[in-house]
């Protein structure tokens, strides 16, 4: 029996996610899912984004299934900071694997890298404050004037999140990303020519390289959006920040069908949770148009990560060929609604397993 916790969360994490599972059933019936009711709703309702005991119980599984979080009736912020960012840290998922991968029926073209970002640090940081409340700096550069005495009332005031990088996190990071990145090509991305911080990045990326004997390439993360969108094909596996890597992935995806198509797995050495790249889209949620690929691929990276490689394969094949046959679903252009294009693929994933 393999046990999974699922949060659907909100908008079309909500319309998606308990259909993918239902999928999942119907190919391997020894999974069992454990629902967990964290939305804007109950945050609404109740004040909660997620409890200790929820934290505690989500500990307990080897992968969480997470559709999206996040709406319009909610502060910016509550929900991204209370639930995801949270898990991600709790839970200690140090690194995201977001794989950019084209189906050339929808692109045209067959572009494969992954981001593979570091998941806890940088600027993803609590270390924040203004200078209200902390009165600790002292420095006067003739326009900022962080000399402790600051005038609430004047433009005096400053706000301030202090990016982190810490060397044992680092280490574990650049290990499991070359041993995800095999013998592919590595390009390692930051900003270490205007951000201090990143001289310990790049001193540990070259660091844990060589037991791996690998050559890896670095480059700024300007010239690497620059060079993505020019010759996409150049990079295979991309190394990036948590930053960085958050708005590289998103450009990735733009490249290979968009946001639809981007999966992402989350993981740690004991817990991992997959998730797709997009949000929770309020504004298309509960109208049957939300692509449902990028959680389908989720839940593909999920089953291969706790060893279901065969069900994995099989919606892996499932997909393509439905893909393959015209089945497209609208983002792309096509007449596929969210749940007719799950069910195509549900059925092609029972032909296939009475084949086997
Ligand atoms: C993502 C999201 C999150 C992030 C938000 C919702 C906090 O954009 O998973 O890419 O910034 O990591
Ligand atoms: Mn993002």
């Amino acid at each position: 029996m393999v046990d999974i916790a699922v949060i659907p969360g909100d908008g079309i994490g909500k319309e998606i996610i308990p259909k993918v599972c239902e999928m999942l059933s119907t190919i391997d019936s020894s999974i069992d899912f454990t629902y967990y009711g964290i939305s804007s709703e109950r945050y609404l309702n109740k004040g909660i984004t997620i409890t200790d005991e929820e934290i505690e119980d989500l500990k307990s599984y080897k992968s969480i299934l997470f559709g999206a979080i996040g709406d319009f009736s909610v502060k910016p912020g509550v929900m991204e900071q209370g639930v995801i960012l949270k898990l991600r840290k709790e839970l200690d998922l140090y690194m995201n694997i977001r794989p950019a991968i084209s189906f050339k029926a929808i692109t045209g073209n067959n572009i494969n890298m992954t981001i593979l970002r570091e998941n806890k640090e940088d600027f993803y940081s609590d270390i924040s404050g203004n200078f209200n409340e902390h009165k600790t700096f002292n420095k006067n550069d003739g326009f900022y004037n962080y000399n402790g005495d600051i005038n609430i009332e004047s433009d005096d005031q400053i706000y301030y999140t202090m990016g982190f990088l810490s060397r044992k996190n680092l280490k574990r990071f650049f290990r499991s990303a070359y041993k995800i990145a095999g013998s592919e090509n590595i390009t390692v991305t930051d900003k270490a020519n205007a951000v201090p911080m990143y001289s310990l990045w790049r001193e540990i990326a070259m660091e844990e390289a060589e037991p791996f004997k690998r050559e890896i390439a670095f480059e700024y993360a300007d010239s690497l959006a620059y060079n993505m969108v020019r010759n996409p094909k150049k990079y295979s596996y991309v190394i990036a920040p948590n930053l960085y890597g958050d708005i590289l992935s998103d450009m990735a995806s733009s490249l290979t069908g968009g946001l639809g198509y981007a999966p992402s797995g989350n993981i740690g050495d004991k817990s991992s949770m997959f998730e797709p790249v997009h949000g929770s889209a309020p504004d298309i949620a509960g109208k049957n148009i939300a692509n449902p690929v990028a959680s389908i691929l989720s839940s593909i990276m999920m089953l291969k990560h706790i060893n279901q490689t065969e069900t994995a394969s099989i919606i892996e094949k499932s997909l393509e060929n439905v893909i393959g046959e015209g089945i497209i679903p609208v983002e792309s252009g096509g007449h596929a609604g969210t749940h007719e294009f799950i069910e195509k693929v549900k059925n092609q994933c029972s032909l296939l397993k009475n084949e086997i």
